[in-house]
């Protein structure tokens, strides 16, 4: 199984000070977890091309794009700095063109697949993909409660991908991670437990366990 990652997400974080939020947790995480939201995919609207080329990290940038339509934003995210770029199994479109294109600009690509959605459904991408997304919440909004039933999608995924990046995404604190991590995940993204923490560092160490 490849490295634990702790990706947390700025989704949680207070926007008005954005780098300075990012600097409180950059010591001790490994990613950074970007969620872009275009109210049409999930009732949400969050950040776009221009907030992620303002960050200031040196954090590898974890772009998790919910958006119906990413084809023609992809080379704009790539540009402003994003390292991976996941998109969603659901959307219409040419999902093998896209996550091709992702490669093409130098980006890592990744898959997601939400709470309904079998993980066969993206079996067919993962010999293109870098890392494969589960969400464990419906996506759209942090702060929810964590769905058990990712946890056997992670670990279907993992038996049969030993080195391949399996991220969980939704509800992550230091109990379902551990859950997260038996089931064969790598990559802890985290939200609320990480930003809403007292102590940030420390709810790192809890996650990393
Ligand atoms: C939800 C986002 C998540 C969210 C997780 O649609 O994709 O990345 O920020 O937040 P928590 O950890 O609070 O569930
Ligand atoms: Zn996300």
């Amino acid at each position: 199984m490849p490295d634990l990652k702790i990706a947390p997400s700025i989704l949680s974080s207070d926007f008005g000070m954005l780098n300075e939020e990012i600097a409180s947790i950059e010591p001790f995480s490994d990613w950074l977890h970007i969620d872009v939201m275009d109210n049409h995919f999930v009732p949400n609207l969050t950040i776009g091309v221009p907030v992620l080329r303002s960050l200031k990290t040196k954090l590898f940038r974890d772009v998790h794009l919910m958006v119906s339509n990413p084809e023609n934003l992809l080379e704009d995210f790539a540009q402003a700095g994003a390292d991976a770029i996941t998109i969603h199994a659901e959307i219409e479109g040419d999902i093998e063109a896209m996550l091709d294109k992702i490669k093409e600009l130098g980006c890592k690509a990744g898959v997601s697949i939400k709470p309904n959605t079998p993980v066969a459904n993206i079996e067919k991408y993962l010999d293109k993909v870098d890392l494969v997304l589960v969400m464990s919440v419906e996506p759209g909004f942090g702060g929810q409660k964590f769905m058990e039933s990712a946890l056997p999608k992670i670990q279907t995924l993992r038996a049969k991908n030993p080195e391949l990046d399996i991220a969980i995404d939704g509800g992550i604190n230091a109990e379902t991670a551990k859950l997260a991590k038996a089931a064969g995940a790598n990559i802890l993204i985290a939200g609320n437990y990480v930003f809403g923490a007292e102590n940030r560092e420390e709810a790192i160490a809890n996650l990393r366990g």
